[in-house]
């Protein structure tokens, strides 16, 4: 016969569709780890405040201990019937060590082990990811030493703009990955507080010791109410929040790789390791990459949307539709550390920025323009008018299938006598990139010092 789960009070055993809908095990089984663990410093704080025996206490720990061996080695396969992995570990527990194990449970309920089981599986994830993040900084500053003095056309609104150097561009990436990073530290300080004592809702009425679990288990505080405790899952919603900034940016990324690639700009060329070809067209190189990597931002952006519902509405404190945060996290977390590791890899080993087409690209327009403005506001005329004069010159030379760089010197000056012939010399892409040497800009000195800051930045771990 069927140990049943319920305490005397039930008669008959669950429907069985009931009992694979009600069930988690089948994907709560991911935090055995931090369960296994949980239990531990659970024990070994009955045993420390007298609950249970120091022998008890230490036939706990051993099978749970056990139990890990048993995980490690692929010999821990609960079925549905478990429902879900504390109630798992609970009963193999008590096969192992007999009926200690059912002392285990002691000033305990689900509700505050599921969520420090939780929050310990999102503490390692957190370092995880920040630490990916780590990786794709450091490639994109290796990307970017390279290119200090390679220009690249800047658009605003999808139109040239200004020309840039591409370094500064990539470090603009560098920068949102440095917030994403300083995101999850701040993150990680509300996931790091301990729930387990809390019991079911309303505390215990034994003894026990919550900073004692607390710092076994490396927590930095304990939630002060135990309501609020056991149905916190603020620190998912911040999580997945912090997770869908991080793939914003990476989609950002993605998104101008995928124009860079294509035949109208040029600008990259996809190693074949990381592009991928048509089943009929034969001359065809996908970037699957970065449209996977865009593709998958809806999911992340979904499970954070479905933990706000989730959350909305739930009386306190403990209500079964928690159990639904589990997937969405666990997916959330996978999500964001495959686009980071696939991001990574696609910028340090499967992209080719080519180099002549770009630096033809940033001749072939106007985006000299606002400094042939600038050149008059520097000596003396105001820059509106100096902006409606060179408007008139864009026209002009639009007209005559001229660029900027072909008007005469002559016509320079029939259109305002302050030009000379320097004006050339400070219509050139270099020219154009090195002035905007103002803090933050893309001018040589400011990307090289700026390379040198994030350097240093990246030093913290
Ligand atoms: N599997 C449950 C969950 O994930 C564990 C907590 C169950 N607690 C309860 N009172 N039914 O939320």
């Amino acid at each position: 016969t069927k140990e049943q789960t319920w305490s005397q009070r039930f008669e008959s055993v669950l429907h069985p569709a009931i009992a694979r809908f009600n069930a988690s095990i089948g994907f709560d089984i991911e935090l055995i780890e931090y369960d296994l663990t949980g239990s531990q410093a659970h024990a070994q704080m009955l045993a420390y405040t007298g609950i249970i025996s120091p022998e008890e206490g230490e036939q706990l720990i051993a099978g749970l201990e056990q139990i890990r061996q048993e995980y490690h080695q692929g010999n821990f396969n609960p079925g549905i019937d478990a429902e879900d992995v504390h109630f798992a570990v609970e009963r193999r527990l008590t096969e192992i060590v007999g009926d200690v194990g059912k002392k285990l449970h002691t000033a305990r309920s689900r509700n505050d082990q599921v969520g420090t089981d939780t929050r310990l599986y999102l503490r390692d994830r957190i370092q995880e990811i920040k630490s990916q993040l780590r990786e794709f900084q450091t490639v994109l500053l290796d990307i970017a030493e390279q290119h200090v003095e390679t220009l690249i056309p800047g658009y605003t609104h999808l139109q040239r703009a200004q020309p840039l150097s591409l370094a500064h561009h990539l470090l603009a990436y560098f920068q949102m990955a440095q917030r994403d990073w300083e995101r999850l530290g701040d993150v990680y300080r509300r996931v790091n507080i301990s729930p387990l004592g809390c019991g079911a809702l309303a505390g215990t009425t034994f003894p026990i010791d919550r900073h004692y679990t607390a710092q076994l288990l490396k927590f930095d505080s304990v939630y002060a109410n135990s309501l609020d405790g056991v149905s916190d899952r603020d620190f998912a919603i911040e999580f997945l929040c912090a997770a869908s900034l991080i793939v914003v940016h990476l989609s950002r990324l993605s998104e101008e790789i995928i124009l860079w690639s294509s035949e109208e700009f040029r600008f990259v060329t996809l190693k074949d390791s990381c592009a991928t070809g048509s089943s009929i067209m034969p001359q065809k190189k996908n970037p699957d990459v970065p449209e996977l990597v865009r593709g998958k931002t809806g999911r992340v952006f979904g499970h954070l949307q479905a933990m706000l519902v989730i959350m909305k509405g739930l009386p306190l404190a403990y209500n079964k539709d928690l159990q639904e945060d589990k997937e969405g996290l666990f997916d959330g977390v996978n999500t964001v550390k495959a686009c980071l590791e696939a991001m990574t890899i696609l910028l340090r080993e499967g992209l080719e920025f080519r180099t002549q087409r770009l630096a033809e690209a940033v001749t072939e327009d106007f985006s000299n323009a606002t400094d042939v403005a600038d050149y008059l506001a520097a000596r003396g005329v105001p820059f509106r008018e100096a902006y409606n004069l060179v408007g008139k010159v864009v026209k002009t030379s639009i007209a005559a299938g001229k660029l900027l760089k072909d008007l005469t010197l002559e016509e320079w000056q029939k259109l305002h006598p302050a030009f000379a012939a320097d004006i050339y010399e400070a219509i050139s892409p270099r020219q154009v990139v090195a002035a905007r040497n103002s803090y933050g800009g893309t001018g040589f000195a400011q990307v090289t010092k700026a390379i040198l800051t994030a350097r240093a930045q990246i030093a913290e771990k």
